[in-house]
């Protein structure tokens, strides 16, 4: 005889057979958007696109993303590794992003058919033939990079939400590393115990934020901060600026991120002791915990312009 047991086991069983089936219903839902868009065919444009296309590549684009499109500052624009990255979005994504960002100096100068030429060519340098068809407006929205990587993807998610890096890791360092980090920098030039930040004249909302959450309590949260995100410097998929991907299995990389994430421990336990000059002190080694690594991978190698880091992200 079967005996049913109502216990979790039994309940995480239905769980599991509820969740197939959302899962089974999101796959076929994939699949019929699938049917409508088509993957980058052969003759998704004509040569004249293509050759008008790359006219304005080499008087616009070549110094920072490479003579065969192969990145220098900015990443590759063409081969295997830019379908890769572009897996799964469309032709028009790839065509505004040019439109409203690119030129890097001067975003937003391109009219939409210079941007579509200009992608008509990097399919070209990818090896998709020209046709008779001119790639147009109503053509990009249905044409899709082929999916990259479905596998990558779904491993790095937790509970279902996805983990997959949205970011260049420059970006990311910009965006949250930096910030993060000049707030325990400036204890060094003020003291967190001091009176309450005012509320800023001009009204100014990053002024403002600090009117909020100031003070030490500021500093323990930044170093908070600094432990969690770090990790994410290793996050699987995410690409340099220029295209090269984040070194993460480079055994010395490895090493500065981890030497981050126990300073930043240890200035999160020396901001409790709300003592300026003994945290100042601290910060002082933050420096050193950033910079080894950007002597390694960062600061290495000289763009066009003049500038540092084309070497970036060097395997
Ligand atoms: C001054 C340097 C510079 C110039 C000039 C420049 N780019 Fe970029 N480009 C970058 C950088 C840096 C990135 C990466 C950051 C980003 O995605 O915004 C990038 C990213 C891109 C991307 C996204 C690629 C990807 O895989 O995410 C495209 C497409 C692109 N550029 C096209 C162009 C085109 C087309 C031109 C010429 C009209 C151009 N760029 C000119 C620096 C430049
Ligand atoms: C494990 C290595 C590593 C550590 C540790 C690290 N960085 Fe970076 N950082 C990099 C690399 C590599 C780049 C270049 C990324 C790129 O080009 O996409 C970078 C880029 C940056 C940039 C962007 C520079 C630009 O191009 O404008 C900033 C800002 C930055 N890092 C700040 C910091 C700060 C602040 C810290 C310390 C709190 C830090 N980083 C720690 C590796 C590191």
């Amino acid at each position: 005889m079967m005996r049913i047991f109502w216990g979790p086991a039994a309940m995480r069983g239905t769980l599991a057979v509820a969740m197939c089936a959302l899962i089974a219903a999101a796959a076929f839902s994939v699949t019929g958007q699938a049917r409508q868009a088509r993957t980058i065919p052969d003759g998704a444009y004509t040569a004249e696109q293509a050759q008008r296309g790359q006219q304005l590549y080499k008087a616009q684009c070549v110094a920072c993303h490479g003579e065969k499109l192969q990145g220098v500052v900015g990443p590759m624009l063409a081969g295997e590794a830019f379908l890769t990255a572009w897996g799964g979005r469309s032709l028009a994504e790839l065509v505004d992003k040019i439109q409203l960002t690119m030129p890097l100096q001067a975003p937003n100068s391109l009219t939409r058919p210079q941007a579509i030429d200009l992608a008509a060519y990097m399919l070209q340098a990818t090896s998709l033939r020209a046709g008779q068809d001119a790639l147009n407006e109503a053509a990009l929205k249905q044409v899709m990079f082929p999916a990259a990587r479905p596998a990558a993807a779904a491993a790095a998610s937790s509970g279902g939400v996805s983990m997959a890096p949205a970011a260049n890791l420059a970006q990311f360092m910009r965006g949250v590393t930096f910030p993060n980090a000049n707030i325990l920098f400036n204890v060094q030039v003020k003291d967190p115990g001091a009176e309450k930040p005012r509320a800023p004249v001009p009204f100014d909302y990053l002024l403002w934020g600090y009117t909020q959450y100031y003070g030490w309590q500021a500093v323990d949260q930044a170093a908070l901060a600094l432990i969690e995100t770090t990790p994410l410097f290793m996050l699987p998929g995410r690409r340099c600026e220029n295209g090269r991907p984040v070194p993460v299995n480079r055994a010395d990389y490895q090493q500065f991120a981890q030497d981050l994430v126990n300073l930043a421990k240890d200035l999160y336990r020396a901001s409790q002791a709300r003592n300026q000059e003994k945290f100042a002190a601290m910060a002082e080694q933050l420096n050193d915990a950033c910079a080894n690594c950007h002597k390694v991978y960062r600061d290495v190698g000289t763009a066009e312009g003049g500038g540092l880091g084309t070497d970036r992200c060097r395997q």
